[in-house]
């Protein structure tokens, strides 16, 4: 069994080294995996995107990344995901559209850690059933990283993919598992990936289905995933993006009465969260320029369907969580 303590290294804070780690990783992943086949759940997030474009370097076609779109990505995300790694990357990506599946099963559903254990329940049986139509494979690649050993038993929990039933118990497949999120995205730079995928800010692994609250409907989970698309657009405009830490849409599952084009509405309201932490245990409100909060507010409720009212969430952490659930 592998050691899970971080061996004596230089932190990777430079190109230079971050190109070392990735040809020393290249020649070890290749001593490992020789001539097999590793499956890889891609998600598109920092981790399992830095995890395909080192093994798309070490092992090319071998690698199997495996993209299941739940219907809870962020606007324009599997769209990336495609576009990065088999158009410009040249990857063996199986894309899953998995949409009506998972909305299917989380109809009605309103309790967050229910909605949460179906999400990952119904992640794991996308993948196996994707896994089972593979042959050959023998490892599983995994973003783990060293924050993840540190806080947990060491399995990437939001990967959901530590369920999967013991005929398809691979040998894992962990190059980043000694390595802090800053060294990540140096080595993803080094990589090549995109800065918006690089310097990407948290997202749940449940992700819009979080922010859609109570039982998800898709005029709701549009109204999120529409919003969100606006502010973070808004953002990137006015200089906010990477200087605020995490920032994001909700819906709440009420309407009420509103007025346009001299008629009664019964809408949503839209929720704005832009916070500031360095470890996500507490967090502070980012001060946004009120001028910028009513042009997106203008924005989100003329551009937006079925919501007519926009909230900015005044809340640290505590006695709020980040996220709303
Ligand atoms: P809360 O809402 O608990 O969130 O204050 C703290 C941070 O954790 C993120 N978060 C998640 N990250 N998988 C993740 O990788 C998850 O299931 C998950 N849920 C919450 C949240 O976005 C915030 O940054």
């Amino acid at each position: 069994m592998e050691s899970n303590v971080r061996p004596e290294m230089e932190r990777i804070t430079t190109q230079a080294l971050a190109e070392k780690f990735i040809e020393e990783k290249i020649g070890e992943l290749r001593a490992q995996i020789g001539s097999k086949k590793v499956l890889l759940a891609l998600s598109g997030g920092v981790d399992s995107s830095v995890v395909a474009a080192l093994l798309i370097k070490a092992v090319g076609q071998q690698l199997v990344c495996v993209h299941v779109n739940h219907g809870l990505l962020r606007k324009g995300e599997p769209e990336q995901v495609i576009e990065v790694f088999r158009n410009q990357m040249n990857a063996n990506l199986v894309y899953v559209d998995a949409v009506d599946r998972f909305l299917n099963k989380l109809s009605g559903v309103a309790e967050p850690e229910k909605k949460r254990k179906i999400i990952g329940a119904e992640f794991i049986r996308v993948f196996e059933e994707e896994a089972r139509k593979q042959d050959g494979i023998e490892f599983l690649a995994q973003g783990t990283i060293y924050p993840d050993i540190l806080e947990s038993d060491g399995v990437k929990a939001h990967h959901n993919v530590g369920g999967l039933p013991d005929d398809l118990k691979f040998e894992l497949v962990e190059p980043l598992k000694f390595l802090f999120k800053d060294e990540v995205r140096v080595v993803g730079k080094a990589l090549g990936l995109p800065d918006n995928m690089v310097y990407r800010q948290p997202f749940p692994g449940p992700g819009l289905g979080v922010r859609c609250l109570g039982a998800i409907t898709r005029d709701r989970l549009e109204a999120v995933r529409e919003s969100d698309a606006i502010l973070r657009e808004e953002f990137a405009k006015n200089g906010l993006e990477g200087k605020v830490w995490q920032y994001f849409t909700a819906v709440p599952d009420f309407r009420s009465v509103g007025v346009k084009d001299g008629k009664r509405t019964f809408a949503y309201p839209v929720i704005i969260r832009a916070v500031n932490t360095t470890d996500a245990m507490t967090a502070t409100v980012e001060n946004v320029p009120f001028d910028l909060l009513q042009h997106i507010t203008a924005r989100i409720t003329s551009e937006v369907e079925n919501v007519n009212r926009v909230m900015f969430d005044l809340t640290p952490k505590p006695c709020a969580t980040i996220e709303w659930e």
